[in-house]
């Protein structure tokens, strides 16, 4: 029971991305739902200002559990503020994540990279849909292909992803484009990698493989075991068959080559 006059906050923070919406009509559905009768959610309750400022305050401490972390054999991530003696061999990707998604510390992008480093090949173009920091792309650039275009739909994110390049000297290789669609991609590539939700994905699909060459590989990841089979199921009517299925916890990701010849475009 909640006494008279006390106001309860509920914070949570949550990806700006397009599902954004979809997820606050959840969240407001399900405060509604609540058994509680003291709870009252005025009906015209909207949620959220997205202040940046304030976010790099509370990630500040967040950022401070950072360490180099070891993803492959080859792959390490680490923060710029931390020393890291390599081997031979070893691929740096040096990253600070600030409040963007992308630190190595989340499964999907730990399994994106194992996938990225056993289906690169000899891939010389490569695009990299919803970038975040920029991990994958620097990665792809630090293993050989020659030009990576990110793209990235929240600005300071961008940003970030753009310092990161910087930091890794890979900005003559990769293009970050603050966007949230494919278009930059104007010539089908060899590789693509896109870290987003299942739901992110499948709505995309067509846009995707659009823009991948036929042979190309395309790396998809943000899934859990469960969502990760609609995508699963969409790929054969896509033009895509599902070469590898990497797992960590309950979290996939999938790597398909694209056999088909070109399908849609956004
Ligand atoms: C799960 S994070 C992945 C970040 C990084 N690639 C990684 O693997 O760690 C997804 C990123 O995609 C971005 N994003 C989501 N929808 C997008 C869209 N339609 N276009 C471009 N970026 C998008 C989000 O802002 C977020 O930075």
């Amino acid at each position: 029971m909640v006494p008279d006059g006390w106001t309860i906050r509920v914070t949570g923070y949550l990806p700006v991305d397009d599902p954004l919406e979809a997820r606050l009509r959840r969240v407001c559905a399900a405060l509604h739902n609540l058994p509680e009768p003291a709870i009252h959610v005025d009906e015209e309750a909207r949620i959220v200002t997205v202040d940046c400022a304030q976010a790099r305050e509370v990630l500040g401490d967040a950022r401070q559990v950072l360490r180099p972390l070891r993803i492959t054999e080859r792959i390490v991530v680490k923060p710029p503020w931390k020393s890291f003696e390599s081997g031979r061999g070893d691929i740096v990707l040096e990253i600070d994540p600030e409040a963007a998604f992308g630190s190595g510390l989340h499964e999907s992008t730990r399994l994106c990279l194992r996938a990225l480093e056993r289906h690169v090949g000899h891939a010389e173009t490569a695009a990299d849909f919803g970038s975040g920091t920029g991990i994958l792309a620097i990665a792809a650039a630090k293993l050989g292909v020659a030009r990576v275009i990110a793209i990235e739909a929240h600005p300071e994110s961008a940003r970030v992803a753009r310092a990161n390049v910087r930091r890794n000297r890979v900005e003559g290789q990769v293009q970050v484009h603050c966007a949230s669609s494919l278009e930059a991609v104007t010539t089908p590539v060899d590789l693509l990698t896109a870290n987003l939700t299942a739901e992110g994905i499948t709505a995309r699909l067509a846009a995707i493989t659009g823009r991948v060459k036929q042979g190309g590989v395309l790396l998809f990841s943000g899934m859990t075991d469960e969502n990760s089979q609609d995508v699963e199921r969409l790929l054969p009517r896509a033009g895509c068959a599902l070469i590898e299925r990497l797992s960590e916890g309950n979290w996939v990701a999938l790597a398909a080559v694209k056999t088909g010849s070109t399908l849609g475009r956004e």
